[in-house]
């Protein structure tokens, strides 16, 4: 290995959404630490090393430009990078397999394997290997087989360090995590490289924060997080159809039942559905994983979440078409944002993709308008047929629309002049909230039809 002034050298390969904040914040906190994150996309590090960066986060870009080439480094050079860091966090992506057994549920690990190959290839020297990527049970154990294939007397531990930052908040979440966890095998070197590790984050984490486990219970636990966020999710949502039945009002029954401490209040607000790259993919994931042990009861239960959210979906497109007189053909609909949530020019998954594409099925022409997601809208559209623009400025994209659909809970929508925004509309003019983050009687009181999600409806037709 190369000497360098530097006390540890850390490696990132993936420097996605997650492989490149979480690496930005370990060159942050441990400024005499190397960081290297390393990506096959060139595209994705050249903007790494750009002033535009690939990811939008905020407190992202301030702390990049901190760091960037004192202690942080962006490179293709995956070869060589392996071959001189003995500290390697794998964050490639693991989408859901779209093709042979597993089709639509399982995790598609090839990225993964090709890179626990990589490792292995280009490897001189003992290395911890930490899987940072969301993973199905035991890929430690393969992991672990496809490293120990090698002929020389090297070694690899394995660990699991599953990452709970959410986007449009990934700085402060991995600044101030709820937790760090880290599994590991329970033998004398596994617990050398557990102890590493804990070493890396106890630069800025507080001890009690740092949850170690055995290495199953870290990946499943991973899994297991996102399932129960959805769940909750999906469990308001499904309230919310019940609430737009027996008029009751949605944000009066989360506030009620949330403020139980046993329940809590957070992530119960009721909208469109969960979206982002990682909630439906992890669930489906541990869905599959339960039918391949032989439990169909507890895959239902949860493939449930999934099937829930996607009736929430179905739902509101039934309601904004029999909103507009059962027919939207020639009518020009505004979809106000486009990410899967504020704070992130993300779009994976995001239910605006379903929504607009069901909006142009039935011949409206969609104007789509996001502070930060117009980019990624367009190539998530780009095989749609139909009428769609983009248009930045939220006022001029409102203009000539009989409706608003609001997608994403971009504080930018809460404040803007609706009174101004009707008055450039076709009437009846038409908001449906998907968010349920502006003020309903107020933009009724201007002269809109009003459909919140799980309330009344305020409408004069
Ligand atoms: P991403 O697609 O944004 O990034 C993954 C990157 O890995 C890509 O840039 C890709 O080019 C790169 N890559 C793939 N194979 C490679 C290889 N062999 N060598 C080098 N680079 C390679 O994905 P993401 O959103 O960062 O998610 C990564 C993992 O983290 C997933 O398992 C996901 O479930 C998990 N996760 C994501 C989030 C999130 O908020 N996005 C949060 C927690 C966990
Ligand atoms: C989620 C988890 O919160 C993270 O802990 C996890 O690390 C991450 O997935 C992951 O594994 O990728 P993220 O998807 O970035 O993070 O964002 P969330 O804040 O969880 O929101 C997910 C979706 O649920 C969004 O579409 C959001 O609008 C929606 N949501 C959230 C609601 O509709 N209601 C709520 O009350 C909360």
């Amino acid at each position: 290995m190369k000497k360098t002034k530097f006390k540890k050298n850390i490696l990132g390969i993936g420097a996605g959404y997650v492989g490149a904040p979480s690496m930005v914040m370990i060159a942050s906190k441990c400024p005499d630490y190397k960081v290297t994150v390393v990506d096959v996309n060139p595209q994705r590090i050249a903007a790494w090393n750009s002033d535009q960066l690939p990811v939008y986060e905020p407190g992202l870009e301030k702390i990049v430009k901190k760091t960037r080439d004192r202690n942080l480094f962006f490179s293709t050079d995956v070869e060589n990078q392996i071959a001189e860091n003995d500290i390697i966090f794998v964050c490639v992506n693991t989408p859901t397999k779209t093709f042979g057994a597993g089709a639509g549920q399982a995790a598609d690990l090839q990225y993964w394997e090709k890179t626990a190959r990589q490792i292995l290839e280009n490897s001189q020297s003992s290395k911890i290997v930490i899987e940072k990527s969301t993973l199905p049970i035991k890929t430690a154990l393969a992991m672990e087989r496809i490293l120990s294939s090698g002929k020389g007397n090297i070694t690899f531990d394995v660990l699991s360090n599953p990452e709970f930052m959410a986007e449009g908040t990934a700085m402060s979440d991995l600044e101030n995590p709820d937790r760090v966890l880290i599994g590991s095998r329970e033998t004398k070197s596994g617990l050398a490289a557990r102890q590493e590790l804990v070493d890396i984050y106890s630069r800025w984490v507080p001890a009690e924060k740092i949850i170690t486990s055995n290495i199953w219970s870290a990946e499943l636990s991973k899994l297991v997080a996102n399932a129960f966020l959805a769940q909750r999710v999906s469990s308001i949502n499904s309230i919310s159809a019940l609430c737009e039945k027996a008029d009751a009002d949605i944000s009066e029954v989360a506030r009620a039942v949330g403020t139980d401490s046993r329940i809590g209040s957070k992530f119960l607000k009721a909208g469109i559905g969960f979206g982002g790259s990682c909630f439906k993919k992890d669930i489906l994931n541990l869905v599959y994983l339960c039918r391949f042990y032989g439990l169909p009861e507890v895959a239902d239960y949860w493939e449930s979440v999934v099937k829930i959210n996607e009736y929430q979906q179905d739902r509101f497109i039934a309601n904004v078409l029999q909103s507009m007189f059962n027919t939207l053909a020639g009518k020009k609909i505004c979809v106000m944002g486009f990410a899967f949530k504020a704070d992130t020019g993300d779009t994976r998954e995001s239910p605006a993709i379903n929504i607009t594409r069901k909006l142009l099925a039935e011949h409206a022409s969609v104007v789509i308008t996001d502070p930060k997601a117009l980019a990624n809208a367009a190539m998530d559209l780009e095989d749609a047929q139909g009428q769609i623009s983009y248009v930045e400025d939220p006022y001029l994209a409102a203009v000539g629309c009989h409706a608003l659909v609001i997608m994403t809970d971009w504080d930018l929508y809460r404040n803007l002049d609706y009174g101004k925004i009707y008055r450039s509309m076709v009437k009846p003019a038409f908001i449906f909230d998907g968010r349920n983050i502006i003020d309903h009687r107020k933009c009724f009181e201007i002269g809109f039809n009003v459909f919140p999600i799980g309330k009344p409806p305020l409408t004069r037709l």
